[in-house]
């Protein structure tokens, strides 16, 4: 017999003899520790044909995807770990989508609280990598051998959030050509303005002097930095008060970015904790190759305005 039944069969054969419920005697006896919560009367615990929390989840299927390949118990981490992260990338790329269009409809505010939550998401998605941390070298080289050549780097999600951010490389749509359907959404994906291309055509429409080849461009090409979208963004800069709307927008960005390096920074260390310097299971060298993402900027002129930023007032300061 299961706890619960157990706990039924009390109450009926309780009623059955004219016994109180032995839930209510303890209420009476001790009111401060009941030892359980009594649930309401309010609470609906018939289910038949309703909507329920799994149904709507589809928690079914989502708890049915965690498949061990080998039988060491801490792969059930390492798969946790990536299919959380997969979610998390999941709500980026729909946040991200929506502030461009709002962005494309020069409908700030609501784009400004998209990125608001987007950074919220990262600093789960950072924070997160303290669980995979425990996984140790050992630990991990038990089944490490049964991934073959299976790596994030073919994460699709993730390469459509980079995508949409701005780090264009068509290069990469060929990792996915075993699989049509997402190499085309990818190519979409590719092929379509970045966040930051809508927001230097933002900053056009709002009367800055865009270069014009910023603002209609080969959108599938990486962007390159102008020295023309710096100079519209020191003005911008030089007078927040009066720009104050691009100004924030800027910001906002900025932050993205950090929180995008920081992730990537974490995911290097962690990598560099649990495997040292060996090749990734996806075939590039490793750290190595992670270590120079860090290199790579979504928004370049975002960063070297702020060289330009007081370089005349600190001439000679030492500042
Ligand atoms: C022990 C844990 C991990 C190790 C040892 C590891 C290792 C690596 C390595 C070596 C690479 C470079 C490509 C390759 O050669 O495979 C890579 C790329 C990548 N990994 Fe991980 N990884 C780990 C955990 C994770 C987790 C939890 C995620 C979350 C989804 C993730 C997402 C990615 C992504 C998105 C890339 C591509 C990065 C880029 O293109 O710059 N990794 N990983």
């Amino acid at each position: 017999m299961t706890e619960q039944s157990d706990l039924t069969g009390q109450s009926e054969r309780s009623e059955r003899s004219g016994e109180s419920d032995p839930s209510e005697r303890s209420e009476r006896s001790s009111p401060r520790g009941l030892g359980y919560r009594p649930i309401e009367d309010g609470v609906t615990t018939d289910l038949t044909d309703r909507l329920t929390y799994a149904g709507y989840l589809h928690l079914d299927e989502l708890l049915s995807a965690q498949v061990p390949i080998s039988d060491h118990h801490d792969e059930m981490l390492f798969i946790i770990q990536h299919q959380v992260t997969e979610l998390w990338l999941k709500l980026l790329v729909h946040e991200l989508r929506s502030a461009r269009e709002k962005l494309r409809a020069d409908d700030l505010p609501p784009a400004l609280k998209r990125m608001a939550r987007i950074k919220h998401i990262q600093r789960q998605m950072f924070e997160q990598w303290s669980v995979l941390e425990t996984l140790t070298p050992i630990e991990y080289a038990q089944f490490r051998g049964k991934l073959g050549c299976a790596s994030g780097f073919q994460s699709p999600t993730y390469r459509s959030v980079e995508f949409l951010l701005g780090n264009k490389n068509p290069g990469m749509i060929k990792v996915f050509r075993h699989d049509p359907e997402t190499a085309a959404a990818l190519q979409a994906d590719l092929e379509t303005p970045s966040l930051y291309d809508e927001f230097l055509r933002f900053l056009a429409r709002a009367g800055h002097d865009v270069p014009a080849d910023r603002v209609d461009r080969d959108w599938s090409q990486p962007y390159t930095a102008h020295p023309g979208v710096v100079e519209a963004l020191r003005r911008i800069y030089a007078e927040p008060e009066r720009y104050w709307a691009e100004y924030e927008a800027s910001e906002e960005l900025v932050d993205v970015e950090e929180s995008f390096q920081l992730w990537r920074f974490r995911h290097m260390k962690t990598v560099e904790r649990v495997i040292g310097y060996k090749r990734g299971t996806g075939g590039s060298s490793g750290v190595g190759f992670l270590r120079k993402a860090l290199e790579l900027t979504f928004f370049p002129e975002l960063l070297s305005v702020r060289t330009e930023i007081g370089a005349e007032d600190a001439q000679g300061a030492g500042g």
